[in-house]
């Protein structure tokens, strides 16, 4: 039966449809509102937005669930790989063994980058934060490799393009920011091995591949793969709505993460940690964070959708802790950041604001242990989110009710007067 909610306006009544999704979670349909009221809605930050349907990701922020097509985050995290997560978020089931040998196949056959490509990343100025690099040359992407005929051809190429050259780009401008030698994909190598070779191993030094690194790095991008309509992926299927290529579509992904409210977060913890490493002064950081009048906040705390713990940061925790014990490393940063989340879970202001460590509060402490320098942190998560985008792409081209993406405003601004010659100003 079909469920309606009612508006009250200027003494008319409204029925506006309920849509209720798998979960049970409720919306209001307002799409036809303005048309039958005049009215718009007014949303700053889309909080109470939805704007799409989409069968790719469910989050319960309440109650700290995250699952990508159906499948708990925890699970994926345990038994699968990142390119077996990738596979089941872009195609909506897990693969087949032959399908993944497909896969597999076609990631490699696209591992390399145009040689030209490289010229490019010679010309940015070393000291580029390679975030802003990755896009521009993701975007560039298309003029090297430009639109085939056959429409599902172009985006099975497109999509396997991205995902393989996005970690050929990224460990590439790595070893160029350094002065290296870029190092080459190689077939015999898997999806996460095959980056952290390219990221590590040196003509005067093989890097040796340490299969609880491997491990590690594909927790780590299975907990990125995709978070639903976030900002970063908001932007994809916002810019994707004028019908632009993919991967001007993705470099505006790329451009939102970089964020330090959204993924630049990942770096921003670990400046915070050093720096209450150097200041020695715990306390008084966290009083900083309280005080309304200073826009100091802890980052790696909050979310916009969980008010409790993040699954991913539960996991991402764990991991920290085993890696660190693994590789016999010992990391002071984490001591700061367990101390920090002790005081923060027992703070009334922490508590009374549903803050809690998101993903990215001990997410750097992993990445730093397997080598990442941290101007790369959020570089890992762009390649962890590249699936997502993908397929939250994909779905929204295939949408039937999908329209170009254009909100409306309230304006504030002056009533109308009349233009003035600058001579009587
Ligand atoms: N430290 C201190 N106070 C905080 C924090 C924080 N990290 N986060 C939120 N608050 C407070 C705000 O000051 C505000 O307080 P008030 O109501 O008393 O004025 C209240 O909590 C609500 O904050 P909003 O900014 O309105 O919440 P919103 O949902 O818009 O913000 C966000 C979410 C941006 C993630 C925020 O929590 C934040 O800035 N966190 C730090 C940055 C961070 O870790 N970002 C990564 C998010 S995960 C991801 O994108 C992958």
């Amino acid at each position: 039966m079909s469920e309606y909610v009612t508006l009250t306006h200027q003494g008319r009544e409204f029925r506006l449809p309920l849509v209720t999704g798998t979960e049970g979670e409720k919306a209001i349909d307002i799409s036809r509102l303005r048309q039958d009221t005049g009215l718009i809605t007014l949303d700053p930050g889309f909080a109470n937005t939805g704007s799409c349907r989409s069968a790719i990701t469910f989050v319960d922020g309440e109650k700290g669930i995250l699952r990508y097509r159906g499948i708990p985050v925890e699970q994926l995290a345990e038994h699968s790989t990142f390119k077996e997560t990738a596979y089941l978020l872009i195609n909506g089931a897990l693969p087949s063994q032959k399908e993944l040998t497909r896969f597999s196949v076609m990631l490699n056959d696209h591992s390399l980058v145009h040689e030209d490509m490289k010229i490019f990343y010679q010309s940015f100025p070393r000291s580029s934060h390679p975030m802003g690099i990755l896009s521009a040359m993701v975007n560039a992407l298309r003029s090297f490799y430009p639109e085939l005929q056959n429409l599902e051809e172009e985006i099975n190429i497109t999509v396997t393009r991205l995902l393989s050259k996005v970690r050929t780009m990224a460990a590439m401008s790595y070893k160029i920011s350094r002065g290296h030698t870029v190092v080459y994909p190689r077939s015999d190598l898997t999806y996460c091995a095959n980056f952290l070779n390219m990221m590590f191993d040196s003509p005067v030094k093989p890097y040796e591949l340490d299969p609880d690194v491997v491990k590690a790095l594909n927790v780590f991008l299975i907990l990125h793969a995709d978070h639903e309509q976030n900002c970063s992926t908001a932007a994809v299927r916002v810019v994707g709505s004028a019908r632009v290529n993919l991967y001007a579509a993705i470099s505006a992904g790329i451009a939102a993460l970089w964020g330090p409210l959204h993924g630049g977060a990942n770096q921003a913890v670990i400046e915070m940690l050093s720096d209450i490493q150097r200041r020695g002064d715990l306390p008084a950081m966290v009083a900083r964070a309280k005080d309304r009048k200073d826009p100091y906040r802890l980052m790696g705390f909050g979310h916009r959708v969980y008010k409790t713990y993040d699954p991913r940061a539960r996991i991402m925790k764990q991991m920290a802790h085993l890696l660190l014990e693994k590789l016999k490393l010992s990391d002071p940063l984490l001591d700061i950041a367990r101390e920090l989340e002790e005081i923060a879970l027992q703070d009334d202001y922490f508590v009374e604001h549903h803050l809690y460590p998101n993903v990215d509060f001990y997410s750097g402490i992993v990445l730093r242990a397997i080598g990442i320098p941290t101007n790369m942190f959020t570089v890992l998560f762009a390649i962890g989110r590249l699936p997502g985008w993908i397929a939250q792409w994909k779905e929204s081209m295939d949408d039937p009710a999908w329209k170009l993406c254009r909100p409306r405003q309230v304006y504030s601004g002056p009533g109308e007067h009349d233009y003035v010659p600058i001579e009587e100003r």
